[in-house]
């Protein structure tokens, strides 16, 4: 067997476990997080340039980015970058900026050309990122094309996504990154998945968003009047490094109760919430076979804002007809993040700002969160030469 699939193994019989005693996992102590760490502006400068600056960050679906000429445009903080796959085959990202006087080249959103005019002055690159088009390039005058593509920035698929590192020099590789993770993200098949839509919701500091995502200990309270009556508010963790999963005890693991071990299917052991560390939330929902929803959080242009593309991924297409569904499953949960998550992120950014209290409290039964928060004050501590054997570090442990 393999090691991802008794890892599987191992946290659904934890899963069992908690549901025929009906408890949850607990950590050792409570957890008190500085409530400043939220809305200080160094400590979110530090941040952004100790993670999301230096780690690979997802920018897509690499099923979006498969064929010759496909590619994906957007802003990745303040940077604009676009991911293209080459007429070669080969998949590259880049600065979104124009050689000739910075100019963003390609219009956000994903789509399908070989030449990319620029929509200044028309300087042309193809699908390699290289300068193959000069408008009156005589009178323009001499210039070594060479050297004009546009500014390669690391990119690398794996698990059915694709990673785009800011820098172009990365401290850390993407399995290095990964600890592990990887392979078992390879069981949600995102790569077989076709996107089918996507929507931007703004929240507040993208802490206070991120730590929703690793809870489940608010959904029965905060989300009373849409799904919270169906859940509890138990959670059973996994993870690799700073990577997190979160299965529910009751929902995840109720229909294995009653099988045999040999029984249980891949299908069934890979439910609950998938947090790749420190922007990603996947989630999956029923609608005509499996809906994913790719939660990609971006830390907005100042410490009390956000913004999170909700990115959706279908299993089979959906067959035609069966679009109503999709689409009511994107709206529902528009409707939860925004005016639920967000809308009350929103309010604790404000009530944070007052000064009032000076931390806020992770219960034992939110080791999510506090596993998050300690791992990050690590990192930000941590220079760039030992990033990787911080990582390896926590992957072993
Ligand atoms: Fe792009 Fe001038 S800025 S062609």
């Amino acid at each position: 067997m393999s090691a991802s699939r008794e890892r599987l193994l191992a946290q659904a019989r934890r899963g069992v476990a908690h549901y025929r005693a009906g408890t949850q996992d607990l950590v050792d102590e409570v957890y008190e997080e500085p409530a400043a760490s939220y809305v200080d502006p160094d400590r979110w400068a530090l941040e952004m340039e100790r993670v999301f600056r230096r780690l690979p960050l997802v920018i897509g679906a690499a099923s979006e980015l498969e064929e010759p000429g496909s590619y994906l445009a957007m802003d990745m903080l303040d940077t604009p970058v676009v991911a293209m796959r080459g007429d070669d085959g080969q998949l590259r990202a880049f600065v979104n900026t124009c050689s000739h006087r910075g100019a963003v080249v390609v219009s956000a959103g994903p789509g399908s050309a070989r030449r990319h005019p620029c929509p200044y002055h028309g300087w042309t690159y193809n699908s390699r990122g290289e300068l193959v088009g000069v408008p009156d390039a005589a009178d323009v005058g001499e210039l070594d094309r060479s050297c004009l593509g546009l500014t390669p920035l690391p990119c690398v698929e794996r698990a059915g996504l694709v990673w785009v590192h800011l820098r172009p020099d990365p401290v850390i590789d993407i399995d290095t990154f990964l600890c592990g993770y990887g392979e078992m993200l390879e069981y949600l098949g995102l790569g077989d998945c076709r996107v089918v839509g996507r929507q931007p919701i703004d929240g507040p500091n993208w802490k206070v968003a991120y730590d929703g995502y690793l809870d489940f200990y608010h959904l029965p309270v905060l989300h009373r009047a849409t799904f919270g009556p169906d859940m509890s508010t138990r959670a059973v963790y996994d993870w690799w490094g700073p990577h997190q999963r979160l299965t529910a005890p009751d929902r995840g693991y109720a229909g294995l109760a009653d099988k045999a071990e040999e029984e249980w299917e891949d299908r069934e052991l890979t439910g609950g919430v998938w947090t790749i560390f420190p922007h990603v939330s996947i989630a999956a929902f029923d609608a005509h076979g499996k809906v994913y929803m790719v939660s990609q959080l971006f830390p907005g242009p100042t410490p009390d804002r956000s913004r999170t593309i909700q990115l959706f991924l279908h299993t089979r297409g959906p067959e035609p007809g069966q679009e109503e569904a999709v689409a009511g499953r994107m709206a529902f949960n528009l409707h939860v993040v925004r005016d639920e998550d967000y809308a009350t992120g929103l309010r604790i950014q404000q009530a944070l700002r007052t000064g009032a209290k000076q931390v806020v409290v992770f219960g034992r039964n939110e080791g999510g969160g506090q596993r998050f928060h300690q791992f990050l004050d690590r990192l930000v501590d941590t220079d760039d030469a030992d990033l990787p054997a911080m990582f390896k570090d926590a992957a072993g442990g």
